[in-house]
């Protein structure tokens, strides 16, 4: 991995499954190895498995309990000191998985004029209607999503035993959106240092 400098874009890549068996983190790691290949940006890799967050949100205007403050404590900030994000998501039933909308749902701001990329596997769609979905509930949280995606159809015969996918065409799928990320993540990142993201 490259040095970091002041350049380098933190991506904080969310695991969105938590299943037990789940083949999410080998979709992960493989998306993780390519930001780890390059020199603009570093990973953090939020697994939702090592990092639970409650499904029970506090009533409006309460603060969380001491508890739930401490599980916050190990996701929440990530987020916010993330320039971008890469959400690997499966799909569930035409959709995203709960546990991935647990997450989003429990920030906010950390998400404000940020942009999002996506990583989907499913069956013969992909996971794309589960990223359509996203786009419209990360729109609510004024991020920006972006338009390539890197999606695995029927990723079963797709992933070999060193879980990487075996067509060439995943990578330079990846490196399109990644480079896209980059665009908008720096942009971004200097709009939001010129001027605080507050409407
Ligand atoms: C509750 C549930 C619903 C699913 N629904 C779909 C679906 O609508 N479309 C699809 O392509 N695959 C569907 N699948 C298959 C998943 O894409 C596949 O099991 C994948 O491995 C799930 O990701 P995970 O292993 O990281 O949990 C579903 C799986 C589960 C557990």
């Amino acid at each position: 991995m490259a040095d970091a400098t002041d350049d380098t874009l933190r991506i904080a890549v969310l695991i969105g499954s938590t299943r037990d068996g789940r083949f999410g983190p080998v979709v992960a790691d493989w998306i993780a190895g390519h930001i780890a290949e390059r020199e603009d940006m570093e990973a953090d890799l939020i697994d939702l498995v090592d990092t639970p967050l409650p499904t029970v949100l506090p009533a409006f205007g309460r603060p969380p309990s001491d508890e739930v403050v401490s599980l916050l404590g190990a996701v929440t900030p990530r987020l916010a000191g993330a320039d971008a994000f890469v959400i690997v998501t499966p799909e569930y039933n035409h959709s995203f998985p709960a546990s991935l909308k647990n997450a989003i749902d429990w920030h906010n701001e950390q998400w404000h004029a940020k942009p999002v990329g996506f990583v989907s596997y499913g069956g013969i769609a992909g996971g794309l209607r589960a990223v359509e979905q996203l786009r419209v509930v990360l729109a609510e949280l004024h991020a920006v999503t972006i338009r390539n995606t890197v999606s695995f159809h029927n990723y079963g015969e797709v992933f070999g035993a060193d879980g990487k996918p075996s067509d060439p065409a995943s990578d330079v799928a990846a490196k399109a959106m990644l480079d896209q990320l980059t665009w908008w993540g720096q942009a971004l990142r200097t709009a939001r240092q010129a001027r605080p993201y507050a409407v």
